[in-house]
């Protein structure tokens, strides 16, 4: 096997760069390390592994569109398109415009991938592709695959984060009836794990809980009204369920990556600071900070039909990351 992972510095990519390596796969690992994304060299030392101990892997530190260019004509069994302009919600609110270059690098990818005949993409939409009008305070739900919809209507997503993904998700929709280019769409909630760039609110939360925790001190501040909710699934269980259900869709199908429980961040520093064992805490919000949607969760109907349901718990996961920067710090 032979696989392209875009944007495979990442948070995401290293995981499956890790996996597929240990399978023995040639791995091509293409992320230019863009400013405020969460990409690594694979020099500064990845997560539970060393990427350059393996001969299988190749890394190229460039521009995807770039790459597409250079690499016309060469084969992959399957590509994992990663590559994203991301960033935490801070980004998404203040700097929509750098975010929308998503666009050109997914119509890069789908361009290239219908001239190279790419057997099988596995394309990395979000939740944040879901109508913002279903995630309001007084109106919510589970979000259900379903709920997107390209032969009916669709709603407002969030800012050009949400419109490059529902666009994407889109152009694999094309691909496929008029290319027959197979692929599986993940819409994946609040994905959090042990080395995710700090400046994510659960590695944020995390790393502010254990200084104030050092420091004695009893105010814990979250963002926003500290009320919104989120569906934090752990990372290790995002990959898992990905290489549980890939194989089951060839038509652009989109599944999500989802726990369907709906975790406030006043919660969440709640299952902290509990974990950490310090006492009568004042959790409260910062109304100057962006707090993003009321509520999005993801319905888990359709990834419990493919065979996938979620098992790391909040605790569990919370606990890893604080395990983590407790060695690490
Ligand atoms: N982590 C999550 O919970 C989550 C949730 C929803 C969607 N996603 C999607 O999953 C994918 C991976 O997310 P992540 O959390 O690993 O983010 P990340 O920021 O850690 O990884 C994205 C990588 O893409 C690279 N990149 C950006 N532009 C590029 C370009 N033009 N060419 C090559 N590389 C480029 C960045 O340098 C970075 O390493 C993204 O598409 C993201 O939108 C992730």
């Amino acid at each position: 096997m032979r696989v392209l992972i875009t944007g495979g510095a990442g948070f995401v990519g290293r995981r499956f760069c890790k996996i597929f390596l240990e399978k023995g796969y040639d791995v091509v690992c293409v992320d230019n390390l863009m400013k405020e994304c969460g990409g690594k060299h694979p020099q500064e030392g990845w997560y539970q592994f060393n990427p350059l101990d393996f001969h299988n892997f190749v890394f190229y530190q460039e521009d995807c569109r770039n790459f597409f260019v250079q690499c016309a004509n060469e084969y992959f069994d399957e590509v994992y398109h990663l590559a994203a302009v991301v960033g935490g919600r801070m980004m998404i609110e203040k700097n929509p415009l750098a975010i929308a270059e998503d666009l050109s690098i997914d119509s890069a990818y789908w361009q290239w991938a219908k001239q190279n005949k790419i057997p099988k993409t596995i394309y990395f939409s979000s939740s944040a592709a879901y109508p913002i009008k279903l995630q309001e305070k007084d109106n919510f739900r589970l979000l259900k695959e379903d709920d997107i919809n390209f032969s009916q209507t669709i709603g407002v997503p969030d800012l050009t984060y949400g419109w490059a993904k529902l666009t994407g998700e889109f152009l694999a929709h094309l691909a496929y009836e008029r290319h027959d280019l197979k692929s599986v769409i993940y819409r994946p909630f609040s994905g959090y794990g042990e080395d995710q760039d700090w400046s994510y609110p659960v590695p944020s939360l995390c790393l502010r809980a254990l200084e104030l925790q050092n420091k004695q001190q009893k105010l814990f501040k979250v963002w926003g009204s500290g009320y919104q909710m989120r569906d934090f699934i752990h990372i290790d269980d995002c990959v898992r369920g990905i290489l549980i259900t890939k194989d089951k869709i060839n038509n652009g199908r989109a599944i999500n990556l989802s726990t369907g429980i709906l975790t406030s961040f006043v919660h969440f520093s709640k299952v902290v600071i509990k974990l950490l064992g310090y006492h009568d805490p004042i959790i409260s919000g910062m109304s100057e900070m962006p707090e993003g949607v009321f509520a999005r969760g993801g319905d888990v109907a359709l990834q419990k039909e493919l065979g996938f349901s979620p098992s790391i718990n909040l605790e569990e996961g919370i606990g890893r990351i604080l395990l983590y920067f407790k060695n690490m710090l």
